[in-house]
């Protein structure tokens, strides 16, 4: 069959199962469907992938913090439902023990792998991440930097919404080590504070470390996706993408929009500039 949109009861034809049953697994499996007006369409490799998976997607947490898990269990599972929340599994572990299944996709996210602060231990848990990944698996981590970064600053964001203030602090940054600590401040409309919330202490990493250490734990490539500005220089959501070729890994691929990075050609080898 072509690669074309399937209507309801194409694809129940083509699994062998009533239209019924299509609605439901749509509404209660995440058969994956595409609305458009009233009419749902599919496409057969998302409906055999989703097959192949056994019509279920899992989700495992880890997290050495035992209360991380319990409010994650009180504040996001609670609100679930008991089918959702039964394809969830909360473990408490150290992410360099951990047991689990092979999985899809794998991420790690708000900095926390930013603990690791030696290209060792760095290397070490790229290493553990790619071995948990399937063969086709994929990692995603995020990062923070820049010029800013390196500063020993405060930024406060108002949420007048909520009627408190949110304070980031970077208490300290060495320039040598790029060791750095950092504090997140509340402070609330009745004046009442509550100083040094989270605190941080990490290796404040660069994208060019990261990827060579992706690299070198096995990974085939190593992609920087990095948000844009508008006009005004301010946070725009849509992503930029500098994409590293394994055969040349210092290159950047070219970008359409090339605002706020690096000229590609300075990067690329003298082969192909
Ligand atoms: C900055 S938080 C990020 C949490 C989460 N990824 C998120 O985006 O909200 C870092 C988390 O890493 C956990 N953590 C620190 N070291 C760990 C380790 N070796 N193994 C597993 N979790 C760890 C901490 O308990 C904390 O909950």
């Amino acid at each position: 069959m072509e690669d074309r949109w399937l209507s309801v009861d194409e694809i129940a034809t083509y699994l062998g199962v009533k239209r019924d049953t299509v609605y439901s697994w749509i509404s209660g499996k995440h058969l994956p469907a595409h609305r458009v007006g009233r009419l749902w369409k599919f496409k057969r490799d998302e409906v055999d992938e989703w097959v192949r998976q056994g019509g279920d997607f899992q989700a495992i947490g880890v997290d050495i913090d035992p209360s991380v898990l319990d409010w994650g269990r009180e504040n996001r599972l609670g609100r679930l439902a008991p089918e959702d929340r039964a394809r969830v599994r909360l473990i408490e572990s150290d992410v360099m023990d951990v047991d689990t299944p092979d999985v899809d996709i794998l991420v790690a996210f708000n900095f926390s792998y930013f603990i690791f602060n030696t290209r060792e231990m760095m290397r070490a848990y790229f290493r553990r991440v790619y071995e948990a990944l399937k063969d086709d698996g994929v990692f995603f981590c995020d990062m923070f930097g820049g010029p800013e970064a390196q500063e020993e600053t405060r930024e406060k964001t108002k949420h007048k919404k909520h009627g408190f203030t949110y304070i980031w602090e970077q208490a300290e940054f060495h320039p040598v080590t790029h060791y750095m600590r950092t504090h997140i401040h509340f402070k609330f409309k009745d004046g009442s504070k509550i100083r040094n919330a989270f605190t941080y202490e990490w290796r404040l990493w660069t994208p060019p470390e990261i990827r060579e250490l992706l690299l070198e734990a096995g990974f085939r490539t190593a992609t920087v996706y990095w948000e844009g500005e508008d006009e005004d220089g301010e946070e725009r959501s849509q992503a930029r993408v500098a994409d590293a070729e394994v055969a040349h890994p210092g290159m950047i691929r070219e970008d359409p929009a090339p605002r706020n990075r690096p000229p590609a050609r300075l990067y690329r080898p003298a082969a192909s500039a």
